[in-house]
């Protein structure tokens, strides 16, 4: 029998529990033997609980219990998990946990002290919730020089832009449903600004060129800005609005990486992603371009990617499996140097101003400009983003959104 601990016992930490309940039968067997868990750390008491008996609060009862040898850390957040992932890897536990920000943050010295200590840090649950991705380019497509990944990797985001679509849903209103089916982050300024893409965009590329991604060199922007005035134009265009993670490797070999909202034709494998789900494209330079598709948020999907890595490490103990990213950095390149082609949107009053700028004239039929009520909505040329955002600057005010084209 092997004995694990969950660390935290909220959405993700007692779908976890509820998965090694439910299919004990199927986890035994892939396992090959059983998997028990033994503790549930938590600063709160659960009277009633099935599993009441197993919670404890002070970590050390874990780390000191040698017939402990996996821990799911599913309590989020960098403070006390990143401590409790530090000791327990350093005590030779294995740790599986969905904390794409610890991850994201300090994934490049758990990993290596998971090496030294002939154990594992598994986190498969961090990006696309249920989806089996990161496993996937770590084992399946280990042959391959991946050239680019671009996905939908936030649940929230995806199903807030889904419901302002297909419902013209308000926005707020929309973020509440999420918040209560557990899809959001516990502070949503996480998933409605970008940076639960953009971390998981830090992973997935990492993992992809097996060098470190720092997070905070990705550029992000978030989807506050879209409104259902953009999404009438792209429909009139047969197109949709998606919160997109694109990560592309150059021919000079630098990561060209960005989290932001785009634009993109009906006929686009991401564009029928619809609710919760996420996609990850994946380009490989033997198989080429390759689509996983699954709930990217919510308790049980996130918590059976956690249970499978359990299973993994059980099946591992004493080995280190996960290979993971080394401490090289990868050189980034700047998104400032990028060719796009952006809908722009405008008062109907500075149309012609606002279009002349991007194009040098006003002509709808070259712009494909649309009017829709008291607002005008036109594509730009092929240009730098920062040529781009220059006429931007200048034009200020007028220019009421903008959204990248795929
Ligand atoms: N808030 C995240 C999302 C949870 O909506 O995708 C899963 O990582």
């Amino acid at each position: 029998m092997i004995n694990i601990a969950v660390l935290g016992y909220g959405t993700v930490g007692s779908g976890v529990v509820e998965v090694f309940g439910s299919n004990q039968e199927q986890i035994s067997r892939n396992a090959g033997e059983e998997i028990y868990v033994k503790y549930i750390l938590d600063l709160r008491d659960f009277p009633g609980d099935p599993y009441e008996a197993r919670v404890v609060h002070d970590f050390n009862v874990i780390l000191e219990d040698d017939g402990v040898s996996v821990v799911c850390e599913t309590m989020g957040g960098v403070g006390a998990a990143y401590q409790f992932t530090k000791q327990a890897l350093a005590a030779g536990k294995s740790v599986c946990t969905s904390n794409k920000e610890l991850v994201a943050r300090h994934g490049t010295e758990l990993l290596a002290l998971a090496a030294e200590k002939h154990c594992n840090y598994m986190f498969e649950a961090s990006v696309g919730g249920g989806i089996p991705i990161l496993r996937t380019i770590q084992d399946s497509l280990s042959a391959e020089r991946i050239e680019a990944v671009t996905g939908i990797l936030n649940g929230t985001t995806n199903y807030i832009l889904y419901k302002m679509e297909t419902e013209h849903a308000d926005y707020c209103e929309v973020l509440k449903q999420a918040q209560e089916l557990g899809y959001a982050e516990r502070n949503p300024e996480a998933d409605v600004e970008g940076h639960d893409t953009c971390r998981k965009t830090a992973i997935l590329a990492a993992l992809a060129t097996g060098k470190t991604v720092d997070a905070d060199r990705i550029h992000t922007e978030g989807i506050t800005g879209i409104t259902l005035a953009d999404f009438e134009f792209a429909s009139r265009k047969n197109r949709t609005i998606k919160l997109l993670a694109s990560a592309k490797v150059q021919k000079d070999g630098r990561l060209l990486a960005m989290v932001a909202p785009f634009m993109l034709p009906m006929g686009h494998p991401l564009a029928t992603v619809g609710d919760v789900f996420n996609a990850v494209m994946v380009t490989g330079n033997m198989l080429g371009d390759t689509l996983f598709y699954g709930r990217g948020a919510g308790k049980l999907p996130t918590a059976s990617a956690v249970a499978a890595d359990v299973i993994d490490c059980a099946r591992n103990l004493g080995r280190t499996v996960m290979g993971g990213w080394s401490a090289e950095k990868a050189e980034m390149a700047d998104t400032a140097e990028m060719d796009s082609r952006f809908f722009v949107r405008t008062g109907v009053s500075a149309a012609e101003d606002v279009e002349k700028a991007f194009w040098g004239k006003y002509d709808p039929a070259v712009s494909e400009g649309i009017l829709f009520g008291e607002e005008y909505g036109f594509f730009t040329p092929v240009m730098k983003e920062k040529d781009f955002n220059e006429i931007c600057r200048k034009l200020g005010d007028a220019v009421s959104g903008k959204i990248r084209l795929m």
